[in-house]
């Protein structure tokens, strides 16, 4: 009896596990009503009693390994053939999910390009500013409700110390440098505690312009923008300029370009008016001049920014803001093609 058990239990040890079929032939061989083990222990009966102690020992043994060995080769085995389902399958064909552009990246860079164009340089600024560069040198009264914790972020409640509100805040930076004239665009990320909405993001992007030099005046400024709206929503579309107020401009615009959509006849993009504002623009407040040390007397200039989410969703008939932030693969392929 003891010799069978352990020619049993090498049998076992150096059985091949190599597919399903050998783990049905083990089971059958060894576990089975009519297999080895069981017979085993029908033969029992005829061990001498004062051996049974051992055998009993020794054939619970047998079985108990029989049955290990079989569950951790069936667990092994189902292992492989999940990972052999999931492996990349390198004779598929290529090219079928080609990377893209992000809309936005798209039309940063057009209007980057633009600008550039008009001898226009990339200027950028940090994203965490202090309070100098993005309200008081802007001209931002100490108590304008921008500075207040419900529209801004600010870090470790430093009233100092806050994620941009506006690209405006590369403007001082470039004054700051003292290097006139100034041609510069900014395009960058901005934040500001708002809800999230379809229409609205606490992380959105921006793009700055400012221009000055000596006799910049607001004829140059309605030409440039002239020119930009051509360029980047079409030949035939117009602009007109309607009087606003910003702190760090004085005259200050908001323009309007003529609605892509119906060409100006008017429809539900543009609320029936034919016109969509797009920008705000002004001349530079020569307070902002002087808080950056440049000559107000000397120098004029002017300003824009423009968020580039709103001429985007414009530009390719883009109904929720949030898209642009979800990273859904339907949305950004439908820009694949376009660099
Ligand atoms: N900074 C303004 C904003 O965040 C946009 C803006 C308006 C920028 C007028 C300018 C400007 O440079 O002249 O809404």
């Amino acid at each position: 009896m003891k010799e069978k058990i352990e020619q049993l239990l090498q049998q076992i040890e150096q059985f091949k596990f190599t597919d399903k079929e050998a783990l049905e032939n083990f089971r059958l061989k060894f576990l089975s009503k009519k297999g080895l083990i069981p017979a085993l222990f029908a033969d029992f009966k005829s061990v001498a009693p004062e051996d049974r102690k051992e055998m009993g020992l020794l054939l619970n043994e047998l079985k108990n390994k029989a049955q290990d060995y079989l569950k951790t080769n069936q667990e092994a085995l189902e292992q492989q053939t999940t990972t052999a389902a999931s492996t990349l399958d390198v004779t598929l064909p290529s090219g079928h999910f080609k990377g893209g552009r992000h809309p936005l990246s798209i039309v940063r860079k057009e209007i980057n390009s633009i600008f550039e164009r008009l001898g226009f340089v990339i200027s950028e600024g940090p994203e965490i500013e202090d309070d100098f560069h993005n309200f008081s040198a802007l001209n931002f009264p100490p108590e304008h409700p921008a500075r207040d914790m419900q529209d801004t972020f600010f870090i470790h409640k430093n009233p100092d110390i806050a994620l941009r509100t506006h690209t405006s805040s590369v403007q001082v930076r470039v004054m700051e440098q003292g290097k006139l004239p100034v041609r510069i665009i900014a395009p960058g990320r901005v934040f500001r505690n708002e809800a999230i909405s379809a229409r609205a993001h606490c992380i959105f992007h921006q793009i700055e312009g400012l221009y000055i030099d000596k006799e910049v005046s607001f004829a140059d400024l309605k030409q440039t923008l002239y020119y930009f709206a051509q360029e980047f929503f079409g030949k035939k579309t117009r602009i007109r300029f309607r009087p606003s107020y910003f702190p760090f401009t004085e005259t200050s615009a908001e323009m309007d370009v003529s609605c892509n959509i119906c060409g100006g006849k008017g429809c539900n993009i543009c609320k029936y008016s034919g016109w969509v504002e797009i920008l705000g623009c002004g001349m530079v407040d020569p307070n902002v001049l002087e808080a950056c040390g440049i000559d107000s007397n000397e120098y004029t200039g002017f300003a824009f920014g423009m968020g580039i989410e709103r001429i985007t969703m414009m530009k390719y008939q883009i109904n929720d803001l949030r898209l642009f932030f979800e990273n859904d693969i339907r949305f950004l392929q439908q820009f694949e093609q376009i660099q």
